[in-house]
């Protein structure tokens, strides 16, 4: 899905990754931890399509991202979805036109999407807030509302930054639970979290694999925490 062969990252001058060598294999269950300020936003830019290494070589879905034209780049993007560490929404757009927003920009809208995203608010739980602005949302609800339009174009994969950093417990379990729904229906997920507990209480349901950033490297842990 995703490999990374002796990748590098760095900002100007400033070396932060280095000698990543790492495979995420379709249908996999991934975490992502580290410290703050480790780099675990800048793996998932890079896995993401926003970032380009600064030497090595990546793949992305199967394809080296060094060898991907503008065109291959956009169309790569539209199947990762990706539910960034601030949520970033427009504020001058309802919720429901903000989880829109992907399709509508994507030229693939047509009238029975409307059933879909009516659907998909309710997955989440959002059909009370639908009319709702962004700004006006708690945490746990802007984060559902952030999964809803990741998903909306129906990606192989998902990729969230800190989904559960300014939610309760029991909203975190409920952020969980849409996850490993997800999951089960062949969606690769990778989550950058600081949140051991939520990795404990994800290892009891799902086979997830966990990257650990240390020392400006990436390694797959082994089995335990
Ligand atoms: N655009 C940028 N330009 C320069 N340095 C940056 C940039 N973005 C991030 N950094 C630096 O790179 C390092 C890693 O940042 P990154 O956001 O990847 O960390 P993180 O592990 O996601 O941290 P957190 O857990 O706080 O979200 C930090 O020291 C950060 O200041
Ligand atoms: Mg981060």
């Amino acid at each position: 899905m995703i490999a990374f062969d002796q990748v590098a990252y760095s900002y100007g001058d400033r070396a932060l990754l280095s000698d990543l060598t790492i495979t995420l294999e379709p249908g996999g269950f991934y975490f992502l931890t580290g410290p703050s300020g480790a780099g675990k936003t800048t793996f998932l830019r890079m896995c993401y399509l926003d970032l380009v290494p600064s030497a090595g070589a990546l793949s992305v879905l199967g394809l080296p991202v060094a060898d991907m034209d503008r065109d291959t780049i956009a169309t790569t993007r539209r199947r990762l979805g990706v539910m960034h560490q601030d949520c970033l929404f427009l504020d001058h757009l309802s919720v429901f036109r903000n989880v829109e927003l992907p399709l509508a920009v994507s030229g693939q809208f047509s009238p029975s999407d409307a059933d879909d995203l009516a659907e998909l608010l309710d997955w989440v739980g959002l059909t009370p807030r639908a009319a709702a602005r962004p700004s006006e949302l708690s945490g746990g609800e802007r984060q559902r509302a952030a999964l809803a339009r990741a998903i909306v174009l129906s990606p192989d994969m998902i990729i969230a930054d800190e989904p559960t950093g300014n939610v309760d417990w029991d909203m975190s379990l409920r952020l969980l639970g849409l996850l490993l729904e997800l999951n089960k229906l062949g969606k690769t997920i990778l989550i950058a979290t600081h949140d051991l507990t939520l990795i404990r209480a994800a290892k009891s349901e799902v086979a997830a694999r966990i990257l650990r950033i240390s020392e400006g490297t990436v390694q797959m842990a082994g089995a335990d925490l």
